[in-house]
């Protein structure tokens, strides 16, 4: 049932204040003032040592999925002290790549169906790894084959494209980086930090989405360029892989995602007057360092499009010469879930405007069954 909603996925992106509430009821602990601030994940519990334990979390998924384990690899890095490393299904499975009785191997699937996902995870318990499902199907594949594991609870997803998964995916996961952290005295404050961050989520995201109209405005003007490049570092790495996910899936238009640190190893050769670039650069530690990316795709007259904070048009953006979308500013590790919303936004308006079929794009398959 779409509701109001013309598509599903226009209905799923505006849902996401509800079910990132969803995916947070009863798992957030805040309480009274003799009671800390804490995580509960109950399917987690009796594995918990195992994981601080463990030498290595290895986060394995495709697509949309991995972008949200990207997105949440720096909380958990920083929360665990645990090296956290990336791994795409097939590329694991190509490599046949090593994988240790010592490692807790982290599986990130909307379906819980994923073919590709599915075999890594059947070749990491042939290795011995404890295999932790974070999956929003209830009785999936990966939810059963896995030791342990996470509903996102993000309610059934219809659209071929991933939206309010992704957003409840990265709140699982830094979830995950809370309860695995544990309480310790030097991570206290950011502890607090970032659960009063998670409480203050849906406002933030019901807030971002009122840039809808703004974002139908941004489509019409790209409405019939070839390509769009989304510039993104830090937290916000996986924003810019996301983004141009989004937009190239549903809107079948080139985009691609760039880390901002590799521009001048060769996407800046691509800079010119015409082509459309989104720069992510809302407030983080990373943040002057965009500030001097964008001077640099400015002086090579870039068509900018700069996400940023509120209220930072001005640091930003050169004498006006940008486009500017702003954004509120929540907890640095969180901001990724804000961040992706108008770019979701700018994906369904391109593909409304340039008339292709939005919940199902031309040859893909919500569920990927097969290799
Ligand atoms: C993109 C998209 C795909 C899926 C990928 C993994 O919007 O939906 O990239 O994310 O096929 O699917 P799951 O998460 O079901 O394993």
């Amino acid at each position: 049932n779409k509701g109001n909603y013309e598509h599903y996925m226009q209905k799923e992106i505006h849902e996401q204040p509800e079910s990132l509430k969803t995916t947070m009821r009863g798992r957030l602990i805040r309480g009274g003032s003799c009671k800390a601030k804490t995580v509960l994940l109950g399917g987690l519990k009796d594995h918990l040592k195992t994981i601080r334990r463990s030498r290595r979390i290895v986060f394995i998924g495709c697509g949309t999925s991995y972008n949200a384990a990207l997105a949440a690899r720096p909380i958990l890095e920083e929360l665990s002290g645990v090296p956290v490393t990336m791994e795409i299904a097939s590329d694991l499975l190509d490599r046949q790549g090593p994988i240790y009785r010592e490692d807790t191997a982290v599986f990130v699937s909307q379906s819980g169906e994923t073919a590709d996902t599915l075999l890594a995870l059947e070749y990491a318990l042939e290795n011995g790894a404890l295999c932790v499902g974070i999956t929003n199907t209830v009785g999936s594949a990966i939810a059963r084959h896995t030791h342990c594991g996470i509903h996102i609870n993000a309610g059934c997803e219809i659209g071929v494209a991933s939206t309010k998964a992704y957003t409840s995916q990265i709140v699982v996961m830094a979830m995950l980086a809370l309860a695995i952290g544990g309480d310790t005295i030097s991570n206290q404050a950011r502890r607090e930090a970032v659960i009063d961050g998670l409480f203050d989520l849906p406002n933030n995201v019901r807030e971002v989405l009122k840039l809808d109209q703004e974002m139908k405005d941004l489509a019409k003007l790209l409405v019939a360029e070839q390509s769009l490049l989304v510039f993104g570092r830090g937290y916000n790495y996986a924003t810019a892989l996301e983004g141009a996910l989004k937009v190239k899936e549903v809107a079948l238009m080139h985009s691609e995602g760039i880390l901002a640190g590799e521009m001048k190893h060769g996407p800046l050769a691509l800079v010119d007057e015409n082509l459309p670039i989104v720069v992510i650069a809302t407030r983080d530690a990373c943040f002057s360092k965009q500030q001097s990316v964008i001077q640099q795709l400015h002086a090579r007259k870039g068509r900018l499009i700069v996400m940023c904070s509120k209220g930072d048009a001005n640091a930003v953006c050169l004498g006006g010469s940008c486009r500017i979308i702003e954004v509120p500013q929540v907890e640095d590790c969180l901001q990724p879930v804000v961040n992706i919303i108008p770019l979701q936004l700018l994906a369904y308006h391109l593909t409304v405007l340039r008339g292709f079929n939005v919940d199902q794009p031309r040859n893909l398959a919500k569920s990927v069954t097969t290799q």
